[in-house]
């Protein structure tokens, strides 16, 4: 139990119950709105142009076309943009990235915005905007890690040390008896949600009106109060469902703003959404790396120094570079231990953080390479993990705030059967002659925790309102989120409304770093606790409730009632209290935060491990996982149903990140060679295998005050180097260049 909330609270059955999404019939039925869906009277419609150079200046841009076709009612370019309040690559704050607004001449990226068709139709803004015709002064693209010189980044991630370790690693590596230097490759992969970048905009005055996905509502209207001069609480985002976000909708990218610059320019409502093929460039990306991980082990097989060099790229200009090294510092326990980075600079968008963005890429190549080491000491990969994973963090030498990983590790071998795997690879066959291959990998992501508000609202009959600004991206938050409201309330599920994904609830923050179940649920749950406090107070202090004077005993809200701690028989309904009372209701505000002492005194992480089958066919290279057993322990499950759905999801990506995904990027135009969905390849249903996931039990008194560490990003973690292990136990071939495609293993 946190500190904020009193002692008399007590949990409910809502949290840990398997409930069914409640948005699930709207989704299902096509009833859910997405901000596409929306058509405000008078709208037009909006479709970018893109550049077709990487790197150079537009000399001429010739929209005569575009503005005789029938139905185009304006083409903005740099000529005509409204003017905006501050440039758009002025940026000062955290997660406040560069956008390319139609200033300038300049192209810096393949598929940047050069000219916004806006028209009656989408039809006729498709056409115009195919008949923009820019004529470029061209210049050699940067693209590959080789293209462009290496710099040390002065930060990666969000502003943390590029370089971080301990001990003496050299002397590690000199006096091992087992030494494994590998160098492992991961491609690009650009965000693709199901639901691309859109934005329904209505401008009225100075205020305006935003139907946008949106993982982070108040960082999007802080960054358009910014653009356009004025105040963010003259902007309202409703941003009720997401199809999908995976951290590429966390900010606003240019495809958003300039729909809403569009709709400035013709001051009518606008919709843009952003093409698929417009998704490579403009809307962040998960940069290629190259990881040169060197270990070093004694005779019995215990770490002495592990090194994990990162060799990633940013844009031209800014700064975003992928902390692949962080689950080094997370994982196994060692002496001595390094993590440096170098970068390059591409003529590409800049990256930006996607689904477990550094824990990915990193586990990846760590858990390959940790593999390679099992496998030059003889020993099998579990027990080795087994011997060196880590108790304490081995960079903060802090304990883990509670520690499930020997457990995941368990109770994953034993449901996948790994105790009968051979030790040498290319010892396994199926009936049809397939070779089969298993694999394991260590999931680890860090319980992050942002901040957030609630209000809770109790009414006259008992029943309650609960709200934030929170974001649904898919994984179910409507309804987690729900579940805490109930319970903190200490009300049945169905006497709470819920409501949440619009701007003008309370600032509910970020939905990203897996954060937003503990943030939110935090400050959801301290709303209600709040409710409960006062309710507890008119009750204790009115001589004519049976509660009076209870004030030491305390008192227990269940079901609509509060009753006494030590005598459950005497107690009365919320609607009573509030009856005699007479008070028409009751308003409660909560926080979620993060406790910085335990935050001081302990690392905070998920952990898993994964357990992967793969059959190779032995003549032509193909691969396909058959079996994916994953254990995880996060913390407290608010709902199991959604959150083995969000393993399942992670696990999903982790398959694709091992054997799909791959951006590819021609050297000569910096354009992407495959940037849709029929080459640009992501796991389909006949890829993806039997899924198990098991939630490891686990209490976790300090991550925060409902013990809730998140899951939607752990999965990817584990997975992606389990099946690249699997892949080498199945054929002997170890692919060290992520995706393991089947040219690789001929
Ligand atoms: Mo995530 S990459 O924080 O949505």
């Amino acid at each position: 139990m946190s500190e904020t909330a009193p002692a008399h609270i007590r949990h409910g059955s809502s949290m840990g119950q398997p409930l069914t999404r409640r948005d699930g019939l709207l989704k299902v039925t096509g009833g859910a709105r997405f901000a596409a869906d929306n058509h405000p009277a008078g709208m037009l419609f909006a479709v970018m142009a893109t550049s077709s150079i990487a790197r150079g200046r537009i000399t001429a841009l010739d929209t005569d076309d575009a503005r005789a076709h029938p139905g185009v009612v304006e083409v903005m370019t740099s000529g005509n943009t409204p003017k905006l309040a501050r440039h758009p690559d002025a940026t000062d704050e955290m997660f406040m990235y560069k956008l390319d607004l139609l200033q300038d001449d300049r192209i810096r990226y393949a598929n940047q915005p050069i000219a916004v068709v806006i028209a009656e139709t989408l039809e006729a803004a498709t056409e115009g905007a195919a008949l923009i015709t820019p004529t470029y002064t061209a210049e050699p693209a940067h693209i590959g890690l080789d293209a462009a010189e290496r710099f040390e980044p002065p930060a990666i991630g969000v502003g943390e040390p590029p370089n971080a370790g301990k001990g003496d690693v050299a002397a590690g590596l000199a006096g091992a008896e087992k030494q494994v230097t590998a160098v492992y490759e991961t491609a690009a992969q650009y965000h693709n949600a199901m639901e691309p970048h859109a934005v329904v905009a209505a401008w009225d005055g100075d205020r305006l009106t935003l139907d946008t996905p949106s993982q982070g509502m108040s960082v999007a209207q802080a960054r358009l109060a910014g653009l356009f001069g004025i105040d963010p609480a003259n902007i309202h985002i409703r941003s009720p469902f997401l199809g999908g976000g995976f951290g590429s909708k966390g900010v606003l990218w240019a495809p958003q703003v300039l729909g809403v610059m569009a709709a400035r320019l013709v001051d009518r409502p606008v919709k843009l959404v952003t093409r698929r093929e417009q998704m490579f460039g403009p809307v962040g990306h998960r940069a290629e790396t190259r990881q040169t991980l060197r270990l070093g082990a004694d005779a019995d097989g215990l770490l002495t120094a592990l090194d994990h060099h990162t060799l990633t790229s940013s844009s031209t200009f800014d700064d975003f570079f992928e902390p692949s090294g962080g689950v080094s510092h997370t994982l196994y326990a060692t002496p001595a231990l390094a993590t440096s980075y170098e970068a390059v600079r591409l003529d590409t968008g800049t990256p930006f953080f996607m689904r477990a963005p550094g824990e990915a890429s990193g586990s990846v190549a760590l858990e390959s390479a940790v593999d390679e080491m099992a496998d030059a000491c003889g020993m099998d990969p579990l027990a080795f993990r087994l011997k060196n994973y880590a108790e304490v963090e081995p960079i903060s030498g802090k304990p883990f705030s509670s520690k499930s990983l020997r457990a995941c590790y368990e109770q994953g071998a034993e449901k996948f059967g790994w105790a009968s795997r051979p030790l040498a690879p290319r010892q396994m066959r199926d009936e049809a002659g397939l070779l089969v291959g298993w694999g394991m990998g260590t999931a680890s992501f860090p319980a992050i925790m942002f901040q957030a508000g609630a209000r809770a609202v109790l009414h006259a009959d008992g029943s309650a309102l609960v709200e934030l600004g929170a974001h649904d991206m898919g994984q179910g938050a409507w309804t987690a989120l729900a579940q805490i409201a109930a319970d903190g309330l200490g009300l049945d599920y169905e006497r709470v409304e819920f409501r949440m994904g619009t701007s003008d609830l309370p600032n509910a923050g970020i939905a990203g770093g897996s954060s937003q179940t503990a943030t939110s649920g935090a400050a959801i749950h301290n709303a209600g606790a709040d409710v409960i406090a006062q309710l507890a107070d008119i009750a204790m202090g009115d001589e004519r409730s049976p509660l009076f004077g209870a004030g030491n005993a305390g008192v227990i809200a269940r079901d609509g009632r509060l009753v006494r701690r030590d005598d459950e028989s005497r107690g009365e309904s919320y609607a009573d209290i509030l009856a005699r009372a007479g008070r028409s209701g009751l308003e409660g505000k909560g926080q979620g935060a993060g406790n910085p002492a335990d935050q001081e005194k302990y690392a905070m992480h998920a952990h898993g491990a994964v357990f992967a089958e793969v059959k190779v066919d032995p003549d032509l290279g193909q691969i396909r996982v058959t079996r994916l057993v994953g254990a995880f322990a996060a913390g407290r499950i608010i709902n199991p149903r959604l959150v083995r759905s969000q393993y399942f999801g992670g696990m999903i990506w982790g398959v694709s990140f091992a054997l799909h995904e791959h951006a590819v990027l021609d050297p000569r135009s910096g354009r992407t060679m495959n940037g849709n969905f029929a080459e640009y390849h992501v796991p389909v249903n006949a890829d993806v295998p039997s899924l198990e996931a098991i939630l490891v039990q686990e209490d976790d008194a300090h991550v925060n005050s409902l013990g809730i560490k998140g899951v939607g990003e752990i999965g990817i973690t584990g997975t992606a180097g389990a099946v690249a292990n699997a892949v080498w136990h199945a054929t002997g071939v170890r692919v060290r260049k992520i995706p393991i495609t089947l040219d690789k293993l001929l």
